[in-house]
């Protein structure tokens, strides 16, 4: 499948802790597509973040689906949790899981749409067996654990295989990239293929705001994707 339009997702990476009700609906406001829950267990990145009751508490709060980012080291103890605290889509790192097909089929049946991670380092050719139980994959575009980190320009190669295999296949999968997304690094990664943009420190500190910050991403990927190359079997982009 071409790209879809794209959606702009922020990370609530950035967001005041002690206020996150009214962050989740600050970002509602603001026009954001979905939001991305960076959970962080300590172990596989350093960092400490979102346990699902803190998810829970913030769904009354959210007019757009929630998403979590599991960076840990056991994913399958935690698919249930998530679902439960609101999290429509789970997407786990291909680097954390033994049995990656397994987990993504378990999340599925747990009721949610599933999603792999690679990190930078990892190849494309980890997810070719499990397209078939995927929705979304991310392509780290930095190395997990914290915000604010600089862009990786490299892996939009790694994002064109990736979209030619999603391509190849058929299959209706989404193609996200997180970490360093901003006005001036979204449109590479929409001109490679993805159609799914994380932000989180670039889109909180925009000058003109949240709302300004959304709109101006989503022009930038647009603009870039009409430059995408007609996808594998002639459909346009
Ligand atoms: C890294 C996190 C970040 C965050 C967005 O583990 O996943 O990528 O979502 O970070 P920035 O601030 O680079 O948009």
């Amino acid at each position: 499948m071409a790209p879809h339009a794209p959606l702009i997702v922020p990370s609530v990476l950035p967001a005041d802790a002690a206020r996150l009700g009214e962050e989740v609906e600050a970002l509602c406001a603001a026009g954001v597509d979905r939001i991305q829950w960076d959970v962080m267990d300590g172990v596989f990145v350093p960092n400490l973040t979102f346990g699902p009751d803190v998810i829970a508490a913030a769904r009354r709060h959210s007019t757009v689906g929630f998403e979590a980012h599991l960076m840990v080291v056991e994913p399958d103890k935690l698919l249930g949790r998530y679902i439960d605290a609101g999290c429509e889509l789970v997407i786990v790192h291909a680097e954390a899981t033994t049995h990656l097909h397994r987990t993504l089929h378990r999340i599925r049946e747990l009721g949610a749409r599933s999603g792999v991670a690679l990190n930078p380092h990892t190849p494309v050719s980890v997810v070719e067996n499990v397209l078939d139980e995927t929705d979304m994959v991310l392509a780290m575009t930095v190395n997990p654990g914290f915000g604010g980190q600089a862009y990786i320009p490299a892996v939009e190669a790694k994002v064109r295989r990736l979209r030619a295999m999603v391509e190849e296949s058929g299959l209706p999968i989404e193609i996200e990239v997180d970490g360093g997304i901003t006005d001036a690094t979204i449109g590479g990664a929409a001109a490679a293929g993805a159609d799914v943009f994380i932000s989180g420190s670039w889109l909180y500190s925009f000058p003109a705001g949240k709302s300004a910050a959304v709109q101006l991403l989503r022009d930038q990927a647009r603009a870039a994707m009409g430059s995408f190359p007609v996808a594998v079997g002639g459909g346009a982009a």
